[in-house]
């Protein structure tokens, strides 16, 4: 199959996303006659097969749906083999250096294909991906899955350590992609990776003292425009709660209490509502508080872990 290139119906061979819930999520190649067992039962891959992706298919104890397996499915699904990038960083990175169609990249290492794959959908059809792993077995599995994902037009991937033997191209880059243990050793070799033009370079690393050696490496080859940055998702949750209107009345008395909250997470009503309820006498009309109902976006309780800092640089024109 081609992931790149959208398509109607599941045939046989074709990789499916099988999503249960936004937690479970599974690559699956559909093969005649095979089954597959999820916590909803068996989902026969027969059942799949001429049907729409993004179809719901029934199972023995429940029910699925099948996706079109896209760069982003690919990322949450894929076997790993390393630690691998996700999108947040992933959207930032190719925002950054600048990629769109007809782009030519060099990234290392390859890891587990996982900013590969966003990466080549970025700059297909005319653009390339050169990507190197020092590591074989990475290498011959994400060779395969490249083939298997009908990518193979659009990258070569090189078993080779780039930190001591350089990327084997010259000149054809307009971007350059390291999420190495040691960037640093690299930063020599990407100059003459890069086309007459210049281009961008972007380095991912999880410790600030990583950065820092790259910072200066970069900063020794020429590379301008040095900027670090670290990407947090941060998700917020939309509730309806109820608050006490502050009274000023009620300030100036003693009793605190009338300036209680309650929260609660009812989504039927979308109008704001205003209601009135009383604390302590009803006669003591200053004792009298409002309440207010209303949508809020609630930030997250707990903020998603660091995951890594993201270095660009631009390394200019060798005519300008
Ligand atoms: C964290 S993984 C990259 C993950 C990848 N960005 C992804 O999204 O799937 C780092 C990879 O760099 C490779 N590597 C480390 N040092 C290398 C070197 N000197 N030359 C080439 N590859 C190297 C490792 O084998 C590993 O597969």
């Amino acid at each position: 199959m081609n992931m790149l290139k959208y398509k109607d119906l599941i045939e046989e061979g074709d990789l499916v996303i099988v999503y249960l819930d936004v937690r479970h999520l599974y690559p699956v190649t559909i093969k005649k006659d095979e089954v597959f067992q999820s916590k909803y039962g068996a989902l026969k891959h027969n059942d799949c097969i001429g049907k729409k992706f993004g179809s719901v298919v029934s199972c023995t104890r429940g029910w699925v749906y099948v996706l079109f397996p896209t760069p982003e499915l690919w990322t949450v699904t894929l076997p790993h083999r390393t630690q691998i990038l996700y999108a947040a960083d992933i959207s930032l990175i190719i925002v950054q250096l600048d990629l769109k169609p007809g782009s030519v990249v060099c990234e290392a290492g390859t890891g587990s294909g996982s900013l590969s794959h966003a990466l080549i959908r970025a700059i297909a059809p005319s653009g390339f991906l050169y990507t190197f792993d020092f590591h074989e077995q990475r290498v011959e599995v994400v060779q395969n899955e490249f083939k298997a994902h009908g990518l193979n037009p659009y990258v070569k991937v090189q078993h080779r350590d780039v930190c001591s033997d350089g990327f084997d191209v010259d000149q054809v880059a307009d971007a350059v992609f390291l999420d190495l243990p040691n960037p640093w050793d690299a930063i020599p070799f990407t100059v003459k990776t890069f086309k007459t033009t210049g281009g961008r370079i972007c380095t991912f690393s999880p410790c600030i003292e990583q950065v820092q050696r790259s910072c200066l490496a970069l900063q020794e080859y020429g590379f301008r425009d040095i900027v670090t940055v670290e990407c947090l998702q941060r998700v917020y949750d939309v509730k309806r709660i109820t608050q006490t209107v502050i009274s000023f009345d009620n300030m100036k008395s003693d009793d605190s209490s009338s300036l209680d909250k309650s929260m609660e997470d009812d989504f039927d009503d979308p109008e704001p509502q205003q209601s009135s309820s009383k604390n302590g006498s009803a006669s003591n009309a200053q004792k009298e508080c409002q309440t207010v109902t209303h949508w809020a976006a609630i930030p997250p309780l707990q903020t998603p872990g660091h995951t890594g800092y993201l270095t660009y640089a631009t390394f200019m024109s060798l005519n300008s």
